[in-house]
């Protein structure tokens, strides 16, 4: 399978790490070849026999570049390498963007979908602005554009509701669906501050590039407008979703949450209104014997209601880089078995 990068962050970087090591899971079964890595400050590289994965990865560990040789740079720009180079699927890995509605990460997604090329993507800005859009044209061009990693970290979220509950309607969802106000609430809880929390977080490769996608709720505002579009069939973008985020919380509502028996937290709410959808983010207070209450830390949680089952409930217990980018390679396998790449 030839694989373009655009974006080679966190998670493409550890994508890497695994298939360097593939020796350490023995069950991993995925041959690949990274044709081509591009990024937004660093330039890009493509090589038709494959890009050398470990070199890579120490020049950017070494020196915060692709290559020593600028003279190995690409001339061509991200959008240009979707549209030009020879592979089979695309890894699109780039930063969330709200403020441009998911793009450039959409025009890639398009781009690849356009030439009958398949996504893989963790990225929820496209799925959560332009879903139905990038879905009808891959169904038009033979291709998939699956999306497991953008919401609950690789934890098997929407193909749990592909493949385990084909015929069933699903109603609506709550959940903890972002890990770093998580921590941060579980943080507080502790006494700590809001700015500690963020740093922590960020060390942890787990927050958002920017803070604020976080914080004030951007980053589950995507995520539950992207299950509405996804689960329910909605249409809505992060913009429609009633959103809140934690900065009016301190240190001390967050202890007198817990004095009281109850602790705070970030909550996604889907639901059905007539023929409508609609989502919320909002910080809300959980009882004890409710089961969001006991996700600490980086954890994230959903429940699913729908009119063939009472609800399910997906845990993800404090995921970190692995999760999400094995998420990421369980849909490269879940492509090339459905359109028989080698
Ligand atoms: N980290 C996680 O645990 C996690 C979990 C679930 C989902 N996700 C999602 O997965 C994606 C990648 O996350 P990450 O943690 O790997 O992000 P990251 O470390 O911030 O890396 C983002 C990458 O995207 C590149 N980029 C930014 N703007 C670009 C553009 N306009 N065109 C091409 N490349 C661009 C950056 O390049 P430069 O640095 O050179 O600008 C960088 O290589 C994001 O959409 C994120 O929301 C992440």
């Amino acid at each position: 399978m030839k694989i373009l990068f655009i974006g080679f962050g966190n998670v493409a970087k550890e994508m890497s790490r695994i298939f360097i090591q593939r020796d350490l899971y023995p069950a991993l079964d995925l041959e690949s070849r990274v044709v081509g890595i591009f990024t937004g400050r660093h330039g890009g590289l493509e090589k038709k026999d494959g890009i050398d994965l470990i070199k890579v990865l120490d020049e950017l560990r070494l020196s915060n570049r692709l290559t020593a040789d600028e003279r190995e740079l690409s001339s061509l720009t991200p959008l240009e390498a979707a549209k030009t180079l020879d592979y089979d699927v695309l890894v699109e890995l780039s930063a969330l963007s709200i403020e441009d509605r998911g793009e450039p990460a959409a025009s890639h997604i398009r781009t690849a979908l356009e030439r009958g090329k398949s996504v893989a993507s963790a990225n929820k800005g496209p799925v959560s602005f332009r879903y139905k859009e990038l879905k009808e044209l891959a169904e038009k061009n033979g291709a998939l554009y699956l999306f497991e990693s953008a919401v609950m970290d690789g934890a098997p979220l929407f193909n749990f509701c592909s493949r385990c509950m084909k015929g069933a309607t699903v109603n609506g969802f709550s959940g903890i669906l972002n890990g770093t106000t998580n921590f941060i609430l579980s943080h507080m809880e502790k006494g700590g501050s809001l700015e500690e929390g963020i740093k922590m977080a960020q060390e942890a490769g787990i927050a958002e590039a920017d803070p604020s996608m976080d914080v004030d709720g951007w980053d589950p505002s995507a995520k539950a407008a992207a299950l509405v579009n996804v689960l329910m069939g909605g249409n809505i973008t992060p913009l429609d979703v009633e959103r809140d985020g934690i900065r009016a919380v301190t240190p001390e509502t967050a202890q007198d949450a817990v004095k009281r028996g109850m602790r705070l937290k970030l909550l996604c709410r889907g639901w059905k209104d007539g023929n409508n959808v609609h989502a919320s983010v909002r910080v809300e207070e959980v009882n004890r014997d409710d089961i969001f209450c006991l996700i600490s830390h980086y954890g994230s949680a959903v429940r699913i209601e729908s009119d063939l089952m009472h609800p399910n409930i997906i845990v993800q217990d404090c995921p970190d880089l692995l999760d999400t980018a094995y998420g990421v390679i369980e849909d490269l396998i879940t492509i090339r078995d459905s359109l028989g790449l080698i």
